[in-house]
């Protein structure tokens, strides 16, 4: 499994910080929110690191190289945050064939991935996601479950009537049909390729 950690976009809602910037440099009890990221996919096993770069892209390596990683990490140049979907389109030659997990290098996750990469090679499926319970669904991608709560039925964008308090959290784990996906999706209202709508476009077409 491959590990894809995204660290591009305008984080225009980080304003003042993200002026002078990168968002995932923004240092939490004394590192750079983005080191968390890498050191959970590290400890899962994975050895190879794709970085999504866009704005600040010399400020992201200079930063990421200034460590020692037990693991090869590679830059990927996505140019315009054109969405979550579209980093992977443009990191298809560094994905391969291969599973991988995307991490969003904003994202801290109390207890890393390690349990998450194993419950997503047991179950054999195609792609998996990190819900977590809010208490404001309007302002996230929601998930609603199938009855046994196992299975998501429908992802929905910032619903106005959400269907659940199940908030999208910022790790994926997919097979490599998510290529097939993000080519197939359309551009949204914001003008992004939305990952949300590559899962439906999943979910759509019977994968599990
Ligand atoms: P967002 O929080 O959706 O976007 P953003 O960081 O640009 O912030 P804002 O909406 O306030 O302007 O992005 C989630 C994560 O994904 C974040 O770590 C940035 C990253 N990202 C990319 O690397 N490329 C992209 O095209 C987008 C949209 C986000």
């Amino acid at each position: 499994m491959k590990a894809l950690i995204l660290s591009g976009g305008y984080g225009t809602r980080l304003r003042p910080l993200t002026y002078s910037q990168q968002k995932q440099l923004i240092p939490v009890a004394n590192k750079p929110v983005l080191f968390y990221a890498i050191e959970d996919v590290i400890e899962a096993g994975i050895d190879e690191i794709g970085i999504i770069v866009g704005p600040n892209a010399e400020q992201v390596k200079k930063t990421v190289l200034s460590r020692k990683w037990n693991a090869k990490i590679e830059f990927i140049y996505q140019g315009e945050p054109k969405g979550l979907a579209h980093a992977i389109l443009v990191a298809k030659d560094f994905l391969g064939d291969e599973d991988f997990v995307m991490y969003l290098g904003d994202n801290i996750l109390k207890e890393g991935i390690v349990k998450h990469k194993e419950h997503f090679e047991k179950g054999n499926y195609d792609a998996s996601i990190l819900l977590t319970e809010v208490p404001n669904p309007q302002q996230f991608g929601v998930a609603e479950l199938s009855e046994d709560g196992k299975t998501i039925k429908r992802l929905v964008e910032k619903p106005k009537v959400p269907p659940s308090n199940l908030a999208l959290v910022g790790i994926y784990f997919f097979k490599p049909v998510i290529h097939k996906a993000v080519r197939s999706i359309k551009p949204s209202w914001r003008n992004e390729l939305e990952i949300t709508d590559a899962i439906q476009w999943l979910i759509d077409h019977g994968y599990k």
